[in-house]
């Protein structure tokens, strides 16, 4: 297994490009199931995860030639709706295949994802919708068995809890399904409008994009034909490199960005001394030599992302006093809080709320990532620790961050990967 080596104390400089959303880009590979036309995706990130969704499309029949950040889908011959265990275990967001294969073949059989190392992680709202639409569902041998013979139908849905993932299921359900869809209390997180205007682009009608009120006028079951798509920037890969200048106290330009996705962690790094330069698409960070407290809970887009929460502790860790966080969205998401102490954190925990005493000084250790934002978490403590931090388990990070450890080592960051010996 490898694992990460990075010695702490150097100041970064430079330029980092953002590569394209994981997020984004995950819910439109699986949009792509939705068409019978080959469609050309650029500016993917070269993470696992989209090449575990690429292999379970490949898996179903479907064509697929890939080159680190473009590929080419033609889903014209898919043979087998049957998405399987081995893939979905590794990777949740599998189950954003459960909507489109529904749609386009009235049937289909999803792995259950089951819990993940963050919390339950249920998906019956996927379910509870997708059944409102006229599907029958059936869990099975830890699969979910979804039909409907005479298609879906559209549906009013509404959604007890905002889900991301629920709401791109049953956007990518209703682009295909007989009648209007609206969906109440849906995610308008900026991935969620992306697949959502690429489903426009192939002539669906959609309203209310960008907002919690959605409305899809589905085309009776007729594929789509999609034009080519440009997934858009990595919110949270931009918002950890705003924090690897904020903690190693260094000024460095990120391109490729989307300042308006980013709003939150810009707002939150303001409130902690930070100043920027906001240029088209490209923004510098300005640290501050004393970082300020900050206090912070997680919410729905355009609230802070709890995508961003670890890497926000980790910095709050070296600020002068004491912060409040507050994880609103997963129940079991602060696995990186007692691998940060063990760096010399001081951090206390009451279920979904901690208190981060700030600390003059980290110290490098061995520590364990636990999941993908938690590693990188671990990272930036790591590039501000005294000594050596060896980061292990790092395939979480291998799953959302795109080279990582070069991006860091050509900023000036002391950083590489190791085997385990
Ligand atoms: C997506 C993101 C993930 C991010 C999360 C919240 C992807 C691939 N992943 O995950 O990085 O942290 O949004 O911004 O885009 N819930 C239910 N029942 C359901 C579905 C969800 O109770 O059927 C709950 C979840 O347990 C969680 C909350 O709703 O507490 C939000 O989850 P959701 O928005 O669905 O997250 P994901 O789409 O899985």
């Amino acid at each position: 297994m490898d694992y990460l080596e990075i010695k702490g104390g150097n100041k970064l400089s430079g330029t980092v490009t953002i590569s394209g959303a994981k997020n984004a880009a995950l819910p439109i590979i699986a949009g792509t199931l939705l068409s019978d036309k080959p469609i050309t995706l650029t500016n993917l990130p070269n993470v696992v995860d989209i090449r575990t969704l690429l292999k379970l499309l490949t898996m179903l029949g479907a064509k697929v030639s890939h080159n680190k950040t473009v590929a080419t889908i033609d889903n014209s011959s898919i043979n087998s709706t049957k998405a399987v265990y081995e893939i979905v275990s590794q990777m949740r967001a599998s189950i954003l295949v459960l909507g489109p294969l529904l749609a386009r073949f009235k049937e289909c059989e999803v792995s259950l994802p089951g819990g993940c190392a963050i919390g339950q992680r249920p998906i019956d709202l996927h379910l509870k919708a997708l059944e409102a639409m006229g599907a029958t569902i059936e869990i099975k041998g830890g699969y979910v068995k979804a039909v409907a013979k005479d298609g879906l139908k559209g549906a009013k849905i509404v959604f007890d809890k905002i889900t991301v993932g629920g709401t791109e299921n049953i956007v990518m359900a209703a682009s295909l399904a007989t009648g209007t869809t609206t969906i109440l209390n849906a995610a308008k997180e900026p991935e969620v409008v992306q697949l959502c205007e690429m489903i426009t682009s192939a002539g669906v009608k959609i309203e209310g994009i960008g907002t919690n009120e959605l409305s899809i006028e589905g085309t009776g079951g007729k594929a789509l034909n999609f034009k080519e798509v440009e997934i858009i920037p990595d919110r949270i890969e931009a918002g950890t490199y705003l924090c690897a200048g904020a903690i190693t106290n260094s000024s460095i330009t990120l391109t490729k960005v989307n300042h308006q996705h980013i709003r939150a962690s810009i707002d939150k790094l303001e409130a902690m001394g930070c100043s920027f330069e906001l240029k088209d698409n490209s923004i510098t960070i300005h640290p501050t030599s004393t970082i300020k407290p900050v206090n912070l809970i997680t919410l729905e887009y355009p609230g802070f992302p709890t995508d961003m929460q670890a890497q926000f502790m980790a910095l709050a860790v070296m600020a002068q006093g004491e912060s409040m966080i507050e994880e609103r969205l997963f129940e079991n998401r602060f696995m990186h809080v007692s691998e940060l102490n063990r760096l010399g954190a001081d951090i206390w925990l009451k279920g979904s709320i901690s208190a981060v005493k700030g600390v003059e000084e980290l110290y490098g250790a061995d520590v364990m990532a636990t999941d993908l934002r938690a590693s990188s978490a671990l990272v930036l403590a790591g590039l501000v620790a005294k000594g050596t931090t060896k980061v292990r388990r790092i395939y979480h990070l291998d799953r959302g961050y795109d080279d990582l450890e070069g991006k860091l080592s050509a900023l000036g960051a002391k950083i590489v990967r190791k085997k385990e010996a």
